[in-house]
């Protein structure tokens, strides 16, 4: 469910026409609807009402502070992966007591800055991560909350790029080695066992790669428990995947429903990492098509939003699709759509049925709410585009569009 809809013909995001903020902000821009990532959170967050949880945005997907803020507000936190994303959670006002800290290259500047902030816990993936925590906690004189994050060796079924869970991936630590490893963490003098934690894999539709992850997490704080060692949070990441075309990913009610049906009985406290679910369908980027060029074998739209813009189709192969901002029923023509980079690799659609456009004609590139701008970079020397957040029948510049000066901030010419 979102609230990018037409009327008339014309694209609307809530009660705002997309075209009018094009006019005023100029393109590309990527255009957040408020009602629609509220009503995100709230569906997401309250499929787990019966159980006690916590709902971490994975700060990843869309770091803007308009959107971490909104998130906390809603009673959320914070799943961050590098000491940046600490410092917009708690720039936006999220409590650090309401925030987890993934990723297997945290360094001790980064320990320093969560441990001191005082953060819910730190989801370690590895013995040497573990020892260094221990060091940097005892020269902050904190002790630091430690969560390991189990790799349960789950085939999450998604693209390999965003695949997490498997032994062969870089991520978490096998059961039997994190068995030890948490007899270990009980006797280091800077190190609180709070949790276990886990993370399989992004973009899933289907349920039964979570119920089997978390299976074996039940079998795994079981045999911890067994060795007298207690845990307070249960972890289990994000990872539920959207529509972006013809996907059917399970609801968030049908997901908590097996969530707490593989929880049953376990005295924990559930965290949960979502990022794409919240925002990937409360997001789109609106660009503006340049010119169009029929080759040889294609057709091509050639708009002024590349690859640094929306990395996905570039990388993952990603489908996006391509809606008319206006004109809702134009005739489609299958095309690719391109930005203005020198790379073949630069495309937002291939081979796909798009708008017949023309020089002019403003396109919409729907859910590219997770990973769209927090992925976008300055490649080619582009200013990275706008954010625009509407909320019924106004709209705000959440990040003003870079300039050239922008682009050279601390360079310097010795
Ligand atoms: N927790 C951890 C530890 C993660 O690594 C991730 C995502 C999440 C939570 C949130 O997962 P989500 O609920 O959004 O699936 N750039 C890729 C996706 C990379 C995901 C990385 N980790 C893409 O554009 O598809």
């Amino acid at each position: 469910m979102h609230h990018f809809d037409y009327r008339d013909g014309e694209l609307f995001c809530e009660d705002v026409p997309v075209r009018v903020i094009a006019e005023e902000v100029g393109t590309p821009f990527y255009l957040y609807s408020h009602a629609t990532l509220s009503h995100h959170f709230r569906v997401f967050d309250g499929a787990f009402a019966e159980i006690p949880h916590l709902t971490c945005f994975a700060v990843k997907a869309c770091s803007n502070l308009a959107v971490l803020h909104l998130f906390g507000s809603l009673g959320g936190g914070a799943d961050i992966v590098s000491g940046g994303e600490l410092f917009r959670a708690l720039k936006a006002g999220i409590p650090a007591e309401r925030i987890v800290y993934s990723g297997v290259g945290k360094t001790e500047a980064e320990m320093k800055y969560a441990v001191k902030s005082g953060i819910l816990s730190f989801n370690v993936e590895s013995e040497e991560e573990l020892l260094t925590l221990d060091r940097v906690a005892g020269e902050c004189g904190g002790r630091a909350p430690v969560s390991l994050r189990v790799n349960p060796d789950v085939d999450p079924r998604t693209h390999a790029y965003i695949s997490t869970g498997l032994a062969k991936n870089k991520f978490g630590i096998s059961t039997g080695p994190a068995l030890e490893l948490y007899r270990r963490a009980a006797e280091l003098a800077n190190i609180e066992i709070a949790g276990v934690s886990c993370h399989i894999g992004s973009q899933l539709t289907e349920i039964e790669p979570f119920v089997e992850a978390l299976g074996k997490l039940r079998i795994f704080i079981e045999s911890l428990a067994a060795d007298g060692i207690a845990v307070r949070y249960l972890d289990i990441g994000g990872g539920l995947g959207i529509r972006y075309g013809d996907e059917e990913p399970p609801p968030p009610a049908e997901y908590a429903a097996a969530v707490a049906a593989g929880l049953e009985g376990l005295d924990c406290t559930l965290i949960l990492e979502p990022g794409r679910v919240l925002t990937g369908n409360a997001g789109i980027l609106v660009t503006r098509v340049l010119y169009t060029k029929d080759g040889p074998e294609k057709k091509f739209i050639i708009v002024d939003a590349g690859m640094n813009d929306l990395a996905r189709p570039s990388l993952y192969d990603a489908f996006h699709a391509i809606d008319p901002v206006s004109g809702k029923d134009r005739p489609r023509v299958k095309a690719d759509v391109v930005g203005p980079i020198c790379e073949t690799g630069d495309f937002l659609a291939r081979d796909q049925m798009v708008p017949e456009s023309a020089g002019g004609d403003l396109l919409a590139v729907m859910s590219a709410g997770a990973y769209g701008f927090s992925m976008s970079s300055n490649y080619n020397s582009r200013p990275r585009a706008a954010e625009v957040m509407v909320e019924k029948d106004g709209f705000k510049v959440i990040r003003r569009r870079e300039t050239f000066a922008d682009l050279i901030r601390g360079e310097a010419v010795p």
